[in-house]
């Protein structure tokens, strides 16, 4: 399976902050927002990934993440010259899928708990069709929103319904098969002018072909598209890393414990981080695994 992450757009809603800098650049408490999608493809065990962002801002990502050997991962990039819509990610990343199954993450997405990895592989764990998650909100008119039957059948899914029909929303985490490169080249531009996400989920739906895994009561989805949404996110992580000494989308340990990277690669990659909490987590992961 490849993995992509979406990590363009215009950022409009987090101006000024993000006036001259990408979104997915600023950092959820210590680390650049883009380290807990990659997080989530690592901890898959996805090593071939490709980060999808504009021409502006795809220098910056390869200064920062260079082309993954770091990890043991391997990362491709791709400029999207407009912001047209997620679901041009299969368009923009066509090449890069080519005849391979796709998870694709949206670079604004920070999810966390103890189910997470098990909901995860479950939804990994898929011959065919397209599998998403559902999580219970109070906003739903700011999502994509699925509505479920009693038994547990999807019946619609729809974006940012004036009147949701569920509590549902759609989270920024997606796994498709193949077919999803000639569904995103046949979908058309809708009232906003964007190749939606949902509009690919629901031609799989209407093919009887898209499952939902609900998250688990316990786990935390943040979608970090506003100044409040990111906010909550940083004290979320701040206050798990601290309290829980578990650290959120340390891509180094993930890439440890996933036997991408050995012990003294490891060391290697603390050495220059040694000032800080994250650097010293580091080195308690060396020393007790
Ligand atoms: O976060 C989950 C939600 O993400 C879903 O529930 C919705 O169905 C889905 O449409 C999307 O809604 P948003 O309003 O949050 O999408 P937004 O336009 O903020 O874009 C999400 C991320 O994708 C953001 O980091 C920017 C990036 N992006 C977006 C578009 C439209 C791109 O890189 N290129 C694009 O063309």
């Amino acid at each position: 399976m490849k993995g992509v992450v979406l990590a363009g757009g215009t950022g409009t809603r987090l101006y000024p902050a993000t006036m001259a800098c990408s979104k997915q650049l600023i950092p959820i408490y210590d680390k650049p927002m883009i380290y807990y999608s990659l997080a989530v493809l690592m901890l898959l065990g996805v090593r071939d990934i490709l980060i999808i962002s504009t021409s502006k801002d795809v220098p910056m990502f390869k200064d920062l993440l260079k082309d993954g050997e770091q990890f043991g991962v391997h990362f491709s990039y791709m400029v999207q010259e407009k912001p047209r819509g997620i679901a041009d990610a299969f368009i923009v990343g066509k090449d890069f899928i080519g005849t391979d199954s796709v998870c694709l993450i949206l670079g604004d997405n920070l999810f966390y708990g103890a189910d997470f990895e098990d909901s995860l592989n479950k939804a990994a764990n898929f011959r065919d069709g397209a599998v998403i998650f559902g999580y219970f909100v109070k906003n739903p008119k700011d999502f994509g929103v699925v509505e479920f039957s009693k038994d547990g059948k999807v019946l619609s899914i729809e974006e940012k319904p004036k009147e949701p029909k569920s509590n549902f929303a759609v989270p920024g985490l997606y796994f498709y098969d193949n077919d999803v490169l000639e569904i995103a080249n046949n979908i058309k531009y809708s009232n906003r002018g964007e190749l939606e996400i949902t509009a690919v989920n629901d031609i799989y739906l209407k093919r009887e072909k898209l499952r939902v895994e609900v998250l688990k009561d316990g786990t935390a989805w943040f979608d970090t598209g506003t100044h409040n949404d990111l906010l909550s996110a940083c004290n979320f992580v701040q206050s798990v890393q601290t309290r829980q000494r578990v650290y959120i989308g340390c891509l180094e340990e993930i890439a440890y414990k996933k036997g991408f990277i050995d012990k003294a690669s490891l060391l290697k990659l603390a050495e220059p981080m040694l000032k800080t909490d994250y650097g010293q987590h580091i080195l308690y992961i060396c020393e007790k695994y």
